[in-house]
């Protein structure tokens, strides 16, 4: 457990940076940074009186530095997490998540900050070739997106062997759960299908609904990032389930949840969508003792208020 830590937590507005102060606040001082391009103060409006909010984008080097002074851990999850954004303006996000990483690592060099845990991705692996994924497995992005998490990922390696800052890069599968937006087409499938279902809405399935992913809960993504902080250790992780599941799979559980069928619309494939996806945990048990808590049926049942 952390305690009486200062901790700050980049994009802590956001979906999993809001579980991750959750998690922290009560036992230690948290400043959430967040320019609210996507985030929004209502996520942290329930600790807003415990924790420091400062509105600053990690663009910004020396707002950054400034805003990092006396902290001893990061939990960098600022980013532009919107793929599709990342194509059709590259240079957008690669100022946001490169440039911006780079920002938050050397405010880390300059106010001798121990460790900086840091959200990546498993859209660096590209469509896998081997299942389960493995954190060995090749580097194909097929983003600007994921070639930027890529990069950010060297970048912490980097700034572990150049000043023996502790970092680790935490390679997140599909992580769901409550505060996860459902307001683009590209928001996390479960929330926009747990929103639609509640709203009696069809439910549009890209392909034949076959294609697989790990869907992990972000109560235990942010327990994943306090052990890699409590660990001491600098390298990559994945964090998933280790359990595949279909889209149709996955629609039939939250029927059963709900109690009725849900219509579904199955359209074209979109392109470059990745047919299978899951992750290999055994790294990240082994070394950091994780343990995913939560069931998938559990998860949904919260979000689905069928508890
Ligand atoms: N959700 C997933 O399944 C998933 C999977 C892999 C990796 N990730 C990574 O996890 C992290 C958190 O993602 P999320 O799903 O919570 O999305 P999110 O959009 O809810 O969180 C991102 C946060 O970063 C903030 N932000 C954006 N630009 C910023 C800037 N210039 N300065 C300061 N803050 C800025 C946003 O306002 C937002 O609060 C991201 O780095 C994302 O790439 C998420």
């Amino acid at each position: 457990m952390l305690t009486g830590k200062n901790i700050a937590v980049t994009g802590g507005a956001g979906f999993i940076g809001s579980h991750i102060v959750e998690a922290l606040y009560k036992q230690n001082n948290v400043v959430v940074i967040d320019n609210l391009f996507t985030g929004l103060e209502d996520n942290v409006k329930p600790f807003k009186n415990d924790v420091k909010f400062e509105n600053v984008s990690i663009t910004d080097a020396k707002a950054i530095e400034s805003a990092l002074k006396g902290i001893d851990i990061i939990f960098h999850e600022g980013a532009n997490v919107q793929i599709p954004r990342s194509i059709e303006n590259p240079q957008f996000d690669a100022e946001t998540n490169i440039i911006g990483t780079i920002n938050v690592l050397e405010a880390a060099r300059k106010n001798d900050i121990s460790t900086v845990v840091f959200a990546a991705s498993s859209s660096v692996y590209g469509n896998p070739v081997e299942i389960p994924i493995k954190e060995t497995h090749r580097l194909m992005p097929l983003s600007p997106y994921a070639a930027g998490k890529r990069a950010c990922e060297d970048y912490m390696r980097l700034y572990n062997e150049m000043y023996g800052i502790k970092t680790v890069c935490l390679r997140y599968f599909n992580v769901y759960g409550p505060r996860q937006r459902s307001d683009s087409p590209y928001s996390g499938v479960i929330s926009i299908f747990s929103d639609k279902l509640k709203r009696g809405e069809k439910l549009v399935v890209y392909g034949d609904g076959e294609q697989s992913r790990d869907f992990v809960n972000v109560k235990d993504v942010a327990q994943a990032n306090i052990l890699a902080a409590e660990s001491g250790k600098s390298g990559i992780y994945n964090v998933g389930t280790g359990k595949e599941i279909s889209l149709n799979d996955l629609i039939k559980t939250m029927e059963e949840i709900i109690g009725k069928k849900a219509e579904i619309e199955y359209t074209d494939e979109r392109p470059g969508d990745i047919r299978r996806s899951v992750a290999d945990i055994t790294k990240i048990k082994e070394e950091l003792g994780f343990e995913p808590k939560i069931s998938l049926e559990e998860g949904l049942r919260e979000l689905l208020d069928k508890q």
